[in-house]
C-alpha cells in the first residue's frame, strides 16, 4: 500500500475483514478463467448491475480473455437500506439489443435474491440466447427461493458488508476489501 496510511484504520463502523483484497484477486482471476473458457467462440454481454458492480465488473472484464461486451444497468427497490422489499424499478436501462446475445449480469452481493429474480425476468423476456449470472458474493441461508447462480464469487454470512463496490449511503465503494459495517444504517 505504497507506504500511506488506510484511511480507514481508525473508522469505528468498519468490522472485520470478510475477504482480503488478495483473496478477491486470485478469486476474480480464477473466474475470468472459467469464463473464458465457457465463453470461447461466443463473447458474452457483460451487464452490471450499478452501482455495487462497478469495482467488481472492472476487475472481472479485464480477467476474461475474450472480446466482451460490457453495458450497465441501475435499478432502486423499495425498502430500507439494509432490506429489500422485492418491489424493484429499472431506473437506468440498457443500452444494447439483447436479442441472441450471450448475457452475463455481473452483480455485487444477493441478499434475499429478489433483485435478482426480478432482473432475470425482465433480461429474458428480451430474448437473449443465453442468461447467465455472475454474483461476487452471495449471503448464506438467506435466499427464499433457489436462485439459479452459475458463477459465484464467495459465499458469505448474512452480515452487512461494505468495500470492493459495496456502499452505505455511498460511502466505503472504494474500500479494496470487503468487510463488516458496524455502524448505523442511513435510509438512502
Ligand atoms: P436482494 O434483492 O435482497 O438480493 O438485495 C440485493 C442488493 O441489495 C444488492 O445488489 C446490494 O445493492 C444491496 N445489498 C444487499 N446486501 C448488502 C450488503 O451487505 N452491503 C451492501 N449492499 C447490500
Ligand atoms: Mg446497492
Amino acid at each position: 500500500m505504497s507506504g500511506a496510511v488506510d484511511p480507514w484504520h481508525d473508522d469505528p463502523h468498519l468490522g472485520e475483514i470478510v475477504v482480503a483484497e488478495d483473496v478477491l484477486d486470485k478469486r476474480v482471476a480464477e473466474l475470468g478463467d472459467e469464463l473464458t473458457a465457457d465463453y470461447e467462440g461466443r463473447p458474452p454481454l457483460l451487464v452490471g448491475v450499478l452501482k455495487g458492480a462497478f469495482v467488481f465488473m472492472s476487475d472481472l472484464a479485464r480477467a476474461i480473455k475474450l472480446p466482451v461486451e460490457i453495458d450497465v444497468m441501475a435499478v432502486a427497490s423499495y425498502g430500507s437500506a439494509t432490506t429489500t422489499s422485492g418491489v424493484v424499478r429499472i431506473v437506468k436501462d440498457l443500452d444494447s439489443d439483447l436479442t441472441g446475445r450471450h448475457v452475463l449480469v455481473v452483480e455485487d452481493i444477493v441478499d434475499s435474491g429478489l433483485t435478482l429474480s426480478y432482473l432475470r425476468r425482465s433480461l429474458l423476456a428480451r430474448e437473449p440466447a443465453s442468461l447467465e449470472v455472475c454474483a461476487l458474493l452471495v449471503k448464506e441461508g438467506q435466499q427464499p427461493v433457489k436462485l439459479d447462480l452459475r458463477y459465484v464469487g464467495f459465499h458469505v454470512p448474512p452480515d452487512f458488508v461494505v468495500g470492493y463496490g459495496l456502499d452505505v449511503a455511498e460511502r466505503y465503494r472504494n474500500l479494496p476489501d470487503v468487510r463488516v459495517y458496524k455502524g448505523p444504517v442511513t435510509v438512502g
